[in-house]
């Protein structure tokens, strides 16, 4: 375990409209592993991503990167921090109207005046990585979805980033497909040695790539831990998230007073 983590939080609140959805929630991310924050819908882990590339400011709390505070960066700051990080977005946010090619150059033209030789050559081996030779010409509707996520973490790590987040990646795909996500987290983390931070709520995915990780409820982490001990541990917040035993379905649903006709 490294002396500075990776990506640290330390009592990080943020209220969106006088809603409290981060409540001091407290992280540190070792530099290499593969850390995981589960939740539940709404739960605040994408927004919780999004504090740590600075797409969202903390009302109170500290971030730290790499031991760097970057809690109040600006805008302007972050320009130049978050060439160090590839997101995975939630939905893939393909643009649309772009090939695959433009959109996995994407970030290089933003970020690095290169010529267009070694831009091409750093978007083959991209898509390669993720499995995806060939298919620079074709437009992203004409992809599936789980090509679709591909060509989402070949963008991201097009600048080849210290560390990825990744925002649900296996939402909506195949049992296959999901598996192919999660060797892709595994041999990225081996090949590049970058630190991965997932959001989840595919359980197969979790074990399968996690080295540890967290549960975010009410606005904390209330469990975290080595992906080991959650498989051997009886944790009462960790089965309720599972299980939901905390949330039963309301009567209505299981009697007989459903709307008529219905
Ligand atoms: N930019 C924003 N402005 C206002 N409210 C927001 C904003 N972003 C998120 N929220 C609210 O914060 C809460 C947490 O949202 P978030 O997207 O982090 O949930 P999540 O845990 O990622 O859920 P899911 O698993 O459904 O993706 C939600 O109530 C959401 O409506
Ligand atoms: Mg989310």
């Amino acid at each position: 375990m490294s002396a500075v983590p990776a990506i640290a939080f330390q009592g990080v609140r943020k209220v969106f409209r006088g809603k409290p959805v981060l409540q001091g929630v407290d992280l540190a991310i070792e530099v290499g592993e593969t850390f995981t924050i589960l939740g539940g819908s709404g739960s605040g882990k994408s927004v919780c991503l999004k504090h740590m590339i600075g797409l969202l400011e903390a009302d109170a709390g500290e971030i730290r990167v790499d031991g760097r505070d970057v809690t109040h960066l600006g805008e302007r700051g972050w320009v130049e921090e978050r060439k160090r990080f590839g997101m995975v977005f939630q939905s893939a946010a393909l643009f649309d109207s772009l090939s695959v090619y433009e959109n996995v150059a994407y970030p290089i033209r933003e970020h690095r005046l290169d010529e267009e030789a070694r831009i091409r050559e750093r978007v083959r081996q991209c898509l390669d990585a993720v499995g995806l030779a060939g298919v620079e010409s074709l437009q992203p509707s004409e992809l599936s979805g789980g090509m679709r996520k591909r060509v989402g973490v070949a963008r991201a790590i097009a600048l080849e980033p210290a560390i990825i987040l990744y925002d649900e990646p296996t939402t909506g795909l195949d049992p296959a497909n999901s598996r192919r996500i999660g060797r892709l987290i595994q041999k990225l983390q081996a090949d590049l040695g970058v630190t991965s931070v997932v959001v989840t709520h595919d359980m197969e995915l979790c074990h399968a790539v996690s080295d540890r990780l967290a549960l975010l409820r009410d606005g904390r982490i209330v469990v975290e831990g080595s992906a080991a001990s959650f498989r051997e541990t009886e944790h009462p917040e960790m089965r309720d998230f599972l299980e939901g035993t905390s949330d039963p379905l309301p009567p209505a649903i299981a009697s007989t007073q459903g709307p008529a006709g219905v």
